[in-house]
Formats: structure tokens, sequence, C-alpha cells
């Protein structure tokens, strides 16, 4: 690594602080964003909290002449120098790369990258974001020094208002919605006031104010001003590796919930033009100094007495912080991440949520989507990605690796395997159409297969798979569970977008559901074969190593256990994350804490009290939530019961009766899964639409069932559990296929339409 290149770093920042120094007399400059809040933002703003009296008097103006102290030109500088500031970060994270600091190939590291080169249009958006913080930073820093307002009253203030400046890179964002009977690939003109909402690419939605230590987008601390605890340390202390195999629910259903995920949010992580970005030296050995980092670089160190990783010598994880966004508005603000899917449920795992990846995965005859033959298997599989080695962990680039609707879509096999009987049930249904109605062309084959495949995981997922997880009364409470023909309240106010705390944190809490192994089961059903998970990240050759492979697997998932949701989380995802070929891996748990803090996640007391809890002022108010040893266990990593992080204290709870979560979390995720059921003016069994289903359409689509899905879409599966996200029992047994009064088939005559529909 060229040394000079770095010192001159170091003297970029020197230069920026005396800039800084410039600013703060008086004078327009600019300041470097780490130096400043960790260095000399406490000696600027000494009180960080609290509110200030002269909030009125400094914010509003009482003339035309008096503006108060935001005044455009105070503005203007502020965004000027965010841009300038901007610029020198991403040149410096360029050079940085130049002198050699960035990951290897087939490292856990780069796999954890799910896309090494960010869409333009997300590099964009991610840019503007950047200029809109650092300008925020700017002007908080500006206010805090020349007068007695403090952080946190200028980041309340500026909740309220719309404060914007042209010159920055970004439009409020704008759309001309037709009235269609389909919705869009990418979300956009569902609610048709506010076309924005759920579209891919905005800004996950916030139901807490954020914990972020400047109130604007550093790391948080402890209350005390100390650092939180280690997020590897947490997950070796309070997440046991000893994961314990649930007596209800099987595997597929673990995958069920991984499939949800990956259909609503996708947080990527900032990567340079050269791919992911490098934060420890070597694979590990330690954290990177400061100036070699970039500064999206949020590394986990490794405590000395690891129990896992001290004997690889490894004393750094990986870890950068996600991509940001503006809001619709591109008012300053603080920081807000991107969701780059649709937030709907809505397929897009299968379909994509832009119309480019979209196109491509259609086979553009019959309203199919591509699929390729093997010479012994007479379904479909997933097409082949376009760039094997990028996308996958692979031993010889004859074993599969593939392209479907969302990229993450290699991680493991059973992933794989869900997205491979989605890609067979739409090309199923696409034909039974075409059979209906010969004169209907690909497009509109297409959609109405679409259509009718996102009904059907809208229909799994709500009468199948939310009431076996989290408890039927609850949900019914929440108005969640679909009723027995039509829904009539969709809300145009209700924001189906997906809530920061539920995919930074409480829906995370089901990596405690995945297994050590994936299992395989031949037909005969006499033996059953053991894979480890970590021999299998981001390859999915299991799906194709034989004949009878793929319904192998099948039988495999719908016979083991997923764990039992609790904080005893396996070794394969706490020690082993896209081990590759390396004796070690990441920690998915400490990643869970770490991204918590990147994104601002409230704290676990915040959420307490935001779900109707007491909020708790010693660890033992804690008590009504959390067993007593666990109580124990926090108060001795935390200093403080505020500290608690979100993902921590929700994963502590007892589960509330008939679910797997604790309250906390249950709350979370019962709103979430109300926003996308209520929030979505296309959810299948909406009345009273355009797009809506007929009764005798819907009345069909009700009978759909993962059963069903696996029985129509696998070769040499002949029996199921007709309740398949449960464990065979003698009350669950496994039916044949063939038996349509156990496992209904979803008839299809209803779509027949007159010739000259
Ligand atoms: C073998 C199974 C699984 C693996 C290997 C896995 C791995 C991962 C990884 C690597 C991330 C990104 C971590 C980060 O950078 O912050 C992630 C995110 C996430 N996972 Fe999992 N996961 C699995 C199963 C599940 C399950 C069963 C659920 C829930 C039912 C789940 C929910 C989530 C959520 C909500 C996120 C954040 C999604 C986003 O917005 O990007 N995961 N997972």
């Amino acid at each position: 690594m060229g040394v000079s290149n770095l010192l001159s770093d170091k003297y970029s920042v020197v230069y920026i602080a005396v800039l800084l120094c410039v600013l703060v007399t008086g004078t327009s400059g600019c300041l470097d964003w780490d130096f400043l809040t960790e260095g000399l933002f406490p000696s600027l703003c000494p009180i960080l909290s609290g509110t200030t009296s002269f909030m009125k008097d400094l914010f509003t103006a009482e003339s035309k002449h008096d503006e108060g102290p935001i005044t455009k030109e105070l503005v203007t500088e502020c965004v000027k120098c965010g841009r300038e500031l901007t610029k020198s970060a991403s040149q410096r994270g360029k050079q940085l790369v130049k002198n050699g600091v960035c990951l290897d190939h087939c490292t856990p590291a780069m796999h954890h990258f799910f896309s090494a080169s960010l869409p333009a249009d997300v590099k964009k958006a991610s840019e503007a974001s950047q200029e809109i913080l650092m300008a925020t930073k700017m002007l908080q820093v500006k206010l805090c020094s020349s007068s007695t307002v403090t952080p946190n009253t200028f980041m309340s203030f500026l909740e309220n208002q719309v404060i914007r400046h042209d010159s920055i890179a970004c439009r409020p964002f704008s759309v001309r919605c037709g009235s269609t009977r389909y919705r869009s690939i990418d979300g956009t003109c569902n609610n048709l006031e506010r076309p924005a909402w759920g579209r891919r690419g905005a800004p996950f939605t916030r139901i807490a104010t954020p914990r972020y230590a400047d109130g604007i987008y550093s790391m948080p601390g402890a209350k005390s001003g100390r650092a939180l605890p280690n997020p590897r340390l947490l997950s070796t202390r309070l997440f046991t590796d000893a994961p314990v195999p649930s007596r209800v629910h099987n595997y597929l259903s673990m995958q069920w919930g991984q499939f949800v995920t990956h259909d609503m949010s996708l947080q990527i992580m900032e990567v340079t033009d050269d791919g992911g970005i490098q934060c420890c030296i070597g694979d590990g050995v330690d954290v990177l100094p400061p100036e070699w980092q970039n500064d999206k670089c949020i590394p986990i160190s490794v405590p000395e007495d690891d129990p896992f990783y001290r004997y690889f010598g490894v004393k750094c994880l990986n870890f950068v912080r996600s991509i940001t966004t503006p809001r619709d508005d591109c008012s300053l603000g603080h920081a807000e991440q991107m969701n780059t899917v649709t937030s709907f449920l809505d397929g897009s795992t299968i379909y994509g949520s832009d119309k480019k990846l979209a196109s491509k995965l259609r086979s553009k005859r019959g309203g199919r989507l591509k699929e390729e033959y093997k010479e012994y298997n007479k379904r479909g599989f997933l097409p082949t990605a376009d760039d094997k080695k990028a996308s996958c962990d692979l031993r010889n680039v004859s074993e599969p690796c593939y392209l479907a609707g969302d990229g993450r879509i290699n991680q493991t096999p059973t992933l794989a395997m869900l997205h491979t009987l989605f890609l067979r049930e739409h090309n199923r249904v696409a034909d039974i159409l075409s059979t209906l109605n010969p004169l209907w062309t690909d497009e509109k084959l297409y959609q109405e297969a679409r259509r009718i495949v996102i009904a059907e995981i809208q229909h799994i997922t709500y009468q199948e798979w939310l009431p076996l997880n989290f408890g039927e009364t609850y949900l019914r409470y929440y108005r969640i569970i679909p009723s027995t023909l039509y829904s009539n309240d969709y809300n145009e106010d209700v924001n189906p977008g997906v809530i920061n705390s539920f995919s930074s944190a409480a829906f995370r809490f089901l990596h405690s559901a995945v297994p050590d192994t994936i299992m395989t089961c031949p037909s005969n059903y006499y033996a059953a074969y053991t894979h480890r998970l970590s021999d299998h990240y981001q390859n999915p050759s299991l799906l194709e190593s034989s004949t009878e492979s793929f319904d192998d697997v099948v039988r495999g998932i719908l016979l083991q256990s997923a764990a039992e949701s609790d904080p005893y989380c396996s070794g394969q995802i706490s020690n082993l994350l896209f081990k590759s070929r390396n004796a070690w891996g990441l920690d998915l748990i400490a990643m869970d804490i770490q991204r918590g803090r990147d994104h601002g996640i409230a704290s676990y007391n915040d959420y307490r009290e935001i779900c109707g809890l007491r909020r708790a002022y010693t660890f033992q108010d804690l008590s009504g939530e959390i067993s007593q040893d666990r109580i124990y266990a926090l108060s001795q990593m935390y200093e403080c019961v505020d500290d608690v992080d979100l993902f921590v204290g929700g994963s502590m709870e007892r589960a509330v009766q008939g679910s797997i979560l604790g309250h906390t979390f249950q709350c979370i995720v019962g709103e979430q899964f109300y926003r996308t059921r209520v929030g979505d003016r296309f959810f299948y069994d909406n009345s009273e639409m355009i797009h809506s289903f007929s009764p005798e359409q819907l009345q069909q689509l009700k009978k759909a069932s993962i059963a069903r899905l696996i029985c129509d879409n696998t070769e040499h599966v002949h029996y199921v559990q007709s309740r398949a996200f449960e464990l065979e029992t003698q009350w669950n047994p496994k039916v044949r296929c063939d038996d349509t009064g156990a496992v209904p088939r979803v008839d299809f005559t209803a779509w027949k339409s007159s010739l000259f529909d």
C-alpha cells in the first residue's frame, strides 16, 4: 500500500480541520464528518441533549426582513460545503482502492456484498443523500456554535420543516400514474395520492425518532458518552450457539420467512466503483487504522478471548454502512436508509423490482418466465446468472448459479428451491391461462399469471404463515387475517413502506430459527442425509446434484425442524456465515446488532414505550417480559437500561402466548403486516376496484396453500402434510397430493374470458 498516499490523506484531514476552524469563527469553509463528530463536536456543542426555550425565537421569522438564523444564504453555503465534502469522501474512497485497500474474492466479507456494483439510480440517490446529510451537519454545527440552540432542538425543528435547496442533485419524487389493472414492477402508483409510497428505492419508514449520536448520522453511543457494548461480545454472551429444534415449525416455515423478507426488503451496503469496501487488515487480522478506512466502514472488532475466532487469529469482521437515500421531498434531516426493492408483498423476488430485470426474466412467449431444462428433469430450473463467478461461490463452472428477481437468490439451496417452485408455478399458471384463452397476448398472460402468483403468496403468508408463527388471536386484533371472501379495508393513508426497525431488528430475530443443517430425503423416506449449512452458502448445487435431488431437498425441509426462535443461534450463522473455503466466516447476530446501530434504530426502552409497555428505569423493571437470568446478563453487558439495543432487548423477551415473538417484536411485526396489507391497493382480496378478482376467482385463490404449491411443482413429491409449515404429527399426517379434499386445487376455469374480452 502506498504510504505516501496515506500520508497525504492525513494531511487532508488537517487541512479540513483548519477549514472548520475558519467556518466556526464566522467565515465559510468545509469539514470532515468523522473529524467533526468525534473530535470537535462536543466542544462546539457541549449540551448534547435537552431543549432550549430559545427555539421559538431562533427559528421563527418575525417579518419578511427577519428570516431567523436559517437564511437562504446559510443553507446555500452549507449545501455547497456538503457537496465538496461528499466529493472529497468519494475521492478518498477511490484513492484507498488505488492503494490496494479492497476486498479479495471468495472471502466471507466479499460474499456479504450481495451486489458488487450499484444500479445507476441507486448510486445517484446515495450521493444526493450524502450531500444532504453533510449539509444538515454543517447547518447544525453552524447554529450550535453561534447560538444557544442544542443539536437535539435543531433536529426536532428540522423534523417539522422542509428545508431544501435547488442546487442539490435531488428532485422531489414525481410520477404520472394511469389507471391500470396491474401493479407496476417498481411499486410506484400503488397509492394514487402518494405514488412514491412503497416503491423500489424508497426510504425505510420510521415509527420512532432515530438514535444517531448527533441526531443525523453518527453511530450511536451509550448514554454516558462511552461506546455501546461490542456487538460480537453481545453475540457470544447472550446468543449462545446451541439451537434447539422446534417441536412445531419445520424448516420450510423458516424458509418462507426469509422469502417474505426478501420480497419486502433489501438494504445494501455502500461499495466503491471497484466493489466491496475493506475495513479490516487482510482477512480479519485487525481493524484497519482509521486513516486507511473508507468513511463507510464500521467494522466489528473481535475481543482477544473470543471463544471461536481466537483460534484463527481473527480480530476484525468487515462491516459497512447501508446506502442512504434522500426523503421524497429532498429536505435536510437525519439519515434514512434505502429499501432497494419494493416494500409490497408483490412477488418482487420472482419478477424483479426494476423494469430492466423484469424484462430480462421473461421469455416473451405465452406469458412465461425464462427457465432452463436439464436432461434429467421434466421441470424447469431458474435461468443462469450472467456472471457466475461474481454471484456464486462455485467449486467448478459447471455448478448452477441462478438469476431471479432478487439478488440474494443463491444464498442457500433452500432459498433457491422456493424461488424455483414459484418460477414453475408462474409458468404452470400461464400455460393454463393460455389454454383457456388462446387469444390472449404474451403481455396479458404474463400479467394475469403474475397477479395470480402474487395473490397466492399473499394468501399463504396471511392465511397460513402469519397465524402459525405469531398467533391467530393477536392477528385478528391487528385485523391482519383476511376475511372469508373480500376485505374492504384498503386505506390510502396507511404507508405500506417497510419500517426500519422491522427489517433492521424485529424480523431478524428469526435468524435464531435457522438450523445447523439442510436435510435431504429420498422418495422412499428410508434415510435422511444432513448437509452443513455453511458448506452451501452461495452455492445452490445441492438442487441439481442428481436427478432426484431437487425433490429430495423439498422432502427434507418438510421433514426437518426449524430451530426454536429464542436467543440460541446456530454457529453456522454466528461463526461461519459465508465461510466459503475458509475455516471461519462472519457472525450474523453481531451484524444484526451493528446494522441496528448503523440505521440509528431507537433503543429497546423507547420501543417498549411505543408498544405500550412501561419504560424501564432499572434493569429490574424488565422483569415483566424478561427472565431474571437474562436481565442479569443484560446488566452485565450494558451500563444502563436505556442503552440496550432493540435487537438484543427484543430477543431476550419471553414469547407471548401463541407466538414465537415477545411483546415488543410482536408489536413491530404486527404493525408491519398490517401496513403491508391495508396499505396495498392491489392486495389480493380487496373488493370493488378495477383490478379486483371476481367472487368466483377469489373463492378459488383462497384454496391456495403451500402444500399445493409443492404438489403442483415437483416431479416426485407425492405426499405432503396439509399444514405444510408444520412438522408431521398424527394430527398433521402426510396426505397424498391427489387427495384434493386434504390439499385443495385452485381451479382456473373462472379465468376463461369471452372471445371478445
Ligand atoms: C439461512 C438463512 C438465512 C441467512 C443465511 C440470512 C442471512 C442474512 C444476511 C447476510 C443479511 C444481511 C445482514 C446485514 O448486512 O445487515 C440478512 C438480513 C436480513 N434477514 Fe436474514 N438470513 C437468513 C434467514 C432469515 C430469516 C428466516 C428471516 C426472517 C424470517 C430473515 C430476516 C432478515 C431480515 C429482515 C434482514 C434485513 C433485510 C434487508 O432489509 O436487507 N433472515 N440475512
